[in-house]
């Protein structure tokens, strides 16, 4: 008999999405005659009924295309929303996750996104229904895989905006703040910064000393350098604050008034060292666009891979890729997890041997 899953994207969107999508398709539809259904916007399509047949012409020229014809949302049916009957709201969604899943006679779930979705996925499956879910981030920053498609992709924006900046540095003589992606995994800014020849990388795993990021500049300054790249994750902090609870950081941060950690860390900067200072938030840019070729590769095989254990009828896993081979791990490993930056990650060390400030 034919069987029949449904497939749907949650989440912050990332270049790859829909080579992912097309993946998991094509092999499905082509390789093992499956019936497929395109559910809208992440799990809130799924609460709501919000499903369509896909048909080859849906899934046919989408390889290249920024987004994800699906539609996304960051919709998180375990979640309580403050205020709110929270367990009841709880398990309406999830009778109606459930009870969709039925009435759509799915054999099984294909979710396709970061560590959220996953983890959704993961107690999706634990309330009984067969879940099969993909890597997606330009975070990097799930456990159980050694890439997420869509990283490369930013990586290469987030540079080429280095590689920018770098020339309006200099004609100025400034210090140049550019502010990345990855709230509490630095993958994206620590990669950029190494590609892009940062002269200072903070993540949010090393919290910084302003002091320490004043005398980095400073002596490079006194050494001919009459500019300078700072590059900031989004959840940078400082030693000071990764003391505090987060209350009370938040709380600190507003008072402040700076719109995000990349403006603050370009004030300190012009108090520590008198250099004149500008800073630039990269924002959304790094999630649009066309997929690099890196991660369509890796979409499509993550997503073909997926069809395969659709077709054999395994559950319950998240496919990945470790080392030089494409696989799956249990979506339990991934769950309620961050991977972060190692202390020890060689490249870490890497920007430190030539001469990157790391905060500290
Ligand atoms: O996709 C992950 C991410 O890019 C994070 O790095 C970032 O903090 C977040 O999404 C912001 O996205 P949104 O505003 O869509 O929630």
């Amino acid at each position: 008999m034919e069987r029949t899953f449904g497939i749907l994207t949650a989440g912050g969107d990332c270049p790859g999405l829909n080579a992912a999508i097309r993946g998991v398709c094509r092999a499905a539809y082509d390789r093992y005659q499956m019936n497929i259904l395109g559910i809208a916007s992440g799990y809130r399509g799924l609460i709501d009924g919000d499903v369509r047949q896909l048909k080859p012409e849906d899934f046919s020229g989408i390889l290249t295309r920024g987004g994800t014809i699906l539609g996304t949302s960051r919709e998180k049916p375990f979640k309580n929303r403050p205020g709110a009957f929270d367990n009841e709201m709880v398990e309406g969604r999830v009778a109606a996750i459930k009870e969709n899943y039925r009435k759509f006679k799915l054999d099984c779930l294909v979710v396709v996104g970061g560590n959220g979705t996953n983890t959704t996925g993961y107690l999706l499956a634990q309330e009984g229904l067969n879940v099969l879910g993909l890597p997606k981030t330009i975070d990097n920053d799930i456990v159980g895989t050694d890439r997420t498609f869509g990283f490369h992709s930013a990586l290469a924006i987030a540079t080429e905006a280095i590689d920018r900046l770098h020339s309006t540095a200099q004609s100025h003589n400034r210090v140049m703040v550019i502010e990345l992606m990855g709230h509490k995994a630095g993958w994206l800014a620590l990669s950029a910064g190494v590609a892009g020849g940062g002269d200072v990388i903070l993540i949010p795993e090393i919290p910084y000393d302003i002091k320490a990021i004043g005398r980095h500049l400073i002596a490079r300054s006194r050494s001919g350098k009459s500019f300078s790249i700072v590059v900031v994750a989004e959840g940078a902090l400082s030693a000071e604050e990764a003391k505090m609870e987060k209350k009370e950081r938040k709380k600190r941060r507003a008072e402040e008034g700076s719109p995000s950690i990349g403006y603050r860390v370009a004030r300190e900067i012009e108090q520590e060292t008198g250099v004149e200072t500008r800073a630039t938030v990269l924002g959304y840019v790094q999630r649009g666009g066309i997929p690099s070729a890196s991660d369509r590769v890796l979409a499509t095989s993550l997503g073909t891979a997926a069809a395969g254990l659709l077709a054999r009828g395994e559950y319950g896993r998240m496919v990945s890729l470790n080392g030089n081979e494409i696989g799956s791990v249990s979506l339990e490993l991934p769950a309620g997890k961050i991977k972060t930056v190692p202390e020890d990650h060689y490249l870490i060390d890497a920007a430190v041997s030539v001469g990157t400030c790391m905060g500290i």
